[in-house]
């Protein structure tokens, strides 16, 4: 509970604030390499429609409803299921078990943004231009291999987002991420025009947007929909956390709507800003996870002032992780300063400290611990794997239930439409069928088939 009740709670405080947030959130690594390498590698335009299909399907209607219960309880993600849920019904365990998943996603997502933060400096300084793939790569594989760097590195990126939290929601998330989103936006727009007008981009172009049917596999709808749910923060008590800071007058739907659109628009930029580019130099799409750090410096390196350009690619992408990074730390921040009243800066400490120990195996798998493995992973990607492949869908799947089958029809109603001041009933009737039957149905049988759980 809150410690002190005589004192509001902190919260977004524009509508502006709220969409930059937000998209803060949902805008992250997700676009800028994910999106970009999963698109080269499952066929282009085919994946795209596919991850479109699962955005509006499951991650549209989970993350309005996710807001909503957020928006409803004003409390931190584990306060809010004790308080909605009715007595002696466990489903807070669903927030417990989105601050596991967010120290999961955090543990590697630091160490990828990490490699990103270093990359804005390797590019200053010129080190990383080469047109040869084979030098890029060993540039890349020297700096994850070396202990000292990647760890470094990782504390680095744990420092700014912890100076940030412990600036409060208001002047910290909202304020910072009010400038960078717009920021993010210039360059990215810089960098897809730059793209689309080198001689030969029109291959790239026709990768990103021509789908060829016959290259979806239930592989692609797997990734895809793994995809939306990681794009979108939902299923881990991020986005219920923002929606415990939004307004109420705020239309749930349309913002979130909005932030989908934009995080969509986002992805689709980075995609014009890469593929162009990628086909024209007659590079390899379907490079993988390395896409980002190996083909694209190769890439630059290619083009006239290609250091500059380089630069402004791997700050967009930091900027983009910081706003990402903010959310997921948020949840157990929030929760551990809430509910157990141990005051913001205190929590926030114990929080970069836990995730420096639980992060270092993540930021040392490529060096001294890249021969420990559990199930024949290592824990970079044993983490990925428990938190995007079963701790996010089974959340999404809880959530799903909750709403749809125990707080039900009426108080949905009721929430979404701002307790009537908004005429939205047609759209929450449909929207409610989704999230009842639709959505959990899908994600069930989406991450069966990923399990192999059919053969
Ligand atoms: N949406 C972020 C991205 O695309 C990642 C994220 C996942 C953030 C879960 C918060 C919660 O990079």
């Amino acid at each position: 509970m809150s410690q002190d009740s005589s004192k509001a709670r902190d919260g977004f405080t524009s509508s502006f604030g709220v969409l930059a947030a937000t998209l803060g959130s949902a805008v992250g690594l997700g676009n800028i390499w994910m999106f970009p390498y999963l698109t080269g590698s499952s066929g282009g335009a085919g994946f795209l429609l596919v991850y479109l299909a699962a955005t509006l399907l499951v991650g549209l209607p989970v993350m309005i409803s996710e807001i909503m219960l957020g928006r409803h309880a004003k409390a931190d993600a584990v306060t809010t299921m004790i308080k909605l849920a009715p007595r002696r019904q466990p489903w807070w365990l669903v927030s417990a078990f989105g601050v596991l998943a967010a120290f999961l996603i955090m543990s590697f997502y630091t160490e990828v943004a990490g490699w990103v933060f270093a990359y804005v400096f390797k590019a200053i300084g010129g080190g990383l231009l080469s047109t040869d793939p084979k030098v890029t790569s060993a540039a890349f594989d020297s700096m994850v291999g070396d202990p000292v760097q990647s760890l470094v590195w990782q504390w680095v990126v744990l420092v700014v987002i912890g100076g940030i939290l412990l600036m409060g929601v208001s002047k910290g998330i909202e304020a910072v991420t009010k400038k960078l989103m717009p920021l993010l936006f210039l360059l990215l727009l810089i960098l897809s025009v730059r793209s689309m007008l080198l001689p030969g981009s029109s291959a790239g172009l026709a990768f990103l947007f021509k789908p060829d049917f016959a290259k979806i596999n239930a592989q692609v709808v797997l990734s895809a929909m793994g995809l939306a749910f990681f794009k979108l923060s939902i299923g881990m008590g991020t986005m219920m956390t923002y929606g415990s800071y939004f307004r109420d007058d705020q239309n749930v739907p349309v913002t979130t709507f909005r932030v989908m659109s934009a995080d969509l628009f986002v992805s689709l930029l980075a995609g014009i800003a890469i593929f162009p580019a990628v086909f024209a130099f007659g590079f390899e799409p379907g490079a993988g996870p390395k896409l980002l750090f190996i083909t694209i410096p190769a890439v630059f390196a290619n083009m006239p002032l290609g250091n500059v350009f380089m630069v402004a690619f791997f700050l967009l992408a930091s900027i983009a992780a910081i706003g990402a990074m903010l959310s997921l730390l948020e949840v157990p921040v929030s929760v551990m300063s809430e509910r157990f009243g141990w005051g913001r800066p205190v929590t926030t400490v114990i929080n970069l400290l836990l995730l420096a120990l639980l992060g270092s195996g993540c930021a040392l798998s490529a060096s001294l611990t890249a021969n420990v493995k559990l199930f024949g992973m290592n824990q970079f990607d044993l983490f990925d794997f428990v938190s995007t492949k079963l701790l996010m869908p089974i959340g999404g799947i809880a959530l799903c239930l909750f709403v749809g089958w125990v707080w039900g029809e009426q108080r949905f109603r009721t929430a979404l439409s701002n307790n009537g001041a908004l005429a939205n009933e047609k759209l929450l009737g449909v929207l409610f069928l989704v999230v009842r039957y639709v959505s959990p149905v899908l994600i069930l049988a989406v991450m069966l088939k990923g399990l192999n759980v059919f053969g």
